[in-house]
């Protein structure tokens, strides 16, 4: 069977080497495997949470789509895609979060962490948090088991929430699917090499520390700076250098072949300058980045491909969303009344089967009902009413008391009317309105 592999990136901002080499370039390499089926999409919606500036929202996903291709995604071969424009996700979410308990919700780290700081800072303790953080790892829940994704690579931050969304897949398996497994149990997988790339200082690359290496974003001459600013220690040029403390040399070691790496040691143990490292550094990454960042800028020039790309990669989602969604609704109950009206169609024609009132005004204005039999034969006729009301009411009362309301009724029995065919009719209808 296929394994389906699925991940998303959050467009707030744009990549770093950090994010090339712990998530973009395994996934890549992951998604040319035979008989794996790859899901990347640019998180949109989650970007909604930690960001209101539309314009930085727009300037992100259209340059972290342009980084998934021009670092060598096969966009024929993998679904690529914006969460926007799948509209079942959010219909999903909400399918998830009638069955999400809030307790579970109330422990999710990045809610908590949120608690935690306002009582840090002596706030009340749901100051600032809006529903879209406190419900995210649900709509993150529908990214996955919209496509039942198998594997899900993410960093080790985000392994509680793959454990969310095995918990709510059940739920809902059990409570809805009669024996069947809606959902896929997605299994997080967590790169070893993901928490690897250390940033300027040797603290893991991010954002948050202010330490990372641009991608593609500043071109080369960003590159450089950034590498210019990678802490070492004070050995001067000719002094022999320890390879295995520097995080210069980790940086190098994953854009390097193994001999590449040997013999790099090699020359920091001679006495190679910090200076000379940097430049090797920049070559060997460069060498590697170079060709996709002409790649990238050239996308950048031009986002209606981009745009075209995104576009074929929502319609291969949804063919699979959408019949998916399909029959989520059903099992939980929205369901489309034609479906309902075939199931009751027997009972219908046993309806049909029954004698009939029929109210109806003639040519004189005046108001009369008739009552006929299943085969449609006449039984009674009733007399000429000044008030449609007034027929009505004898109906009602034929219906309700039958044979009971039959002596005072200004009606005329049909010609040659057996008494015990009219008095059945009327049992018939007084048992189905009881
Ligand atoms: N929340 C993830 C992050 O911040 C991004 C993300 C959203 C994701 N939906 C996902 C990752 C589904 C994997 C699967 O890194």
């Amino acid at each position: 069977m296929t394994q389906r592999v699925l991940t998303g990136i959050t467009t707030t901002g744009t990549l770093h080497l950090g994010n090339y080499v712990g998530a973009l370039r395994p996934a890549i390499v992951a998604s040319r495997a035979p008989g794996v089926e790859s899901f990347f999409f640019m998180a949109d919606y989650h970007a909604l949470i930690k960001c209101d500036e539309p314009d930085r929202i727009e300037a992100s996903r259209l340059q972290i789509a342009a980084t998934w291709i021009a670092a060598g995604l096969d966009t024929d071969r993998a679904v690529f895609y914006r969460q926007s424009d799948i509209p079942e996700i959010p219909e999903l979410t909400w399918l998830l979060t009638c069955v999400t308990s809030k307790g579970q919700m109330n422990r999710a780290h990045a809610y908590k962490g949120a608690v935690d700081a306002n009582l840090a800072a002596g706030e009340d303790p749901d100051a600032g948090i809006t529903m879209g953080l406190y419900s995210y790892p649900i709509l993150m829940a529908a990214d996955i088991l919209m496509f039942n994704a198998h594997r899900v690579p993410v960093g080790k931050d985000q392994v509680q929430h793959i454990e969310m969304a095995r918990d709510v897949a059940q739920r809902f398996n059990h409570l809805f699917g009669q024996g069947r497994e809606f959902f896929v149990l997605p299994e997080a997988e967590v790169e070893a090499e993901m928490e690897l790339l250390p940033g300027l200082d040797g603290r893991k690359m991010s954002k948050s520390y202010d330490n990372v290496i641009p991608l593609f974003e500043g071109g080369a001459k960003a590159l450089r700076e950034a590498i210019a600013r990678i802490v070492t220690d004070s050995k001067l040029p000719g002094e022999p250098k320890d390879p295995d403390s520097s995080h210069l040399v980790s940086i190098f070691d994953a854009f390097a072949t193994p001999e590449q790496r040997a013999a790099f040691r090699a020359e920091l143990r001679a006495g190679l300058a910090w200076g000379e490292a940097k430049q090797r550094l920049f070559d060997q990454i460069d060498s590697q980045i170079g060709p996709m960042r002409a790649r990238y800028e050239e996308l950048m020039a031009h986002p209606e491909r981009i745009e075209e790309i995104l576009q074929r990669g929502a319609t291969k989602a949804r063919a699979i969303a959408a019949p998916l969604l399909a029959e989520l609704r059903h099992a939980v109950g929205l369901r489309p009344f034609q479906a309902l009206q075939a199931k009751a169609t027997p009972v219908v024609k046993a309806k049909s089967a029954l004698p009939l009132f029929k109210q109806y005004r003639e040519a004189d204005g005046k108001f009369y009902f008739k009552l006929t039999a299943a085969d449609g034969s006449l039984l009674l006729q009733s007399q000429a009413f000044e008030q449609g009301r007034e027929a009505g009411q004898w109906v009602a009362r034929l219906k309700k008391d039958g044979a009971a309301a039959l002596a005072t009724a200004p009606v005329q029995r049909a010609e040659g009317l057996a008494e015990a065919e009219l008095l059945a009719a009327l049992a018939a209808l007084q048992a189905d309105a009881a």
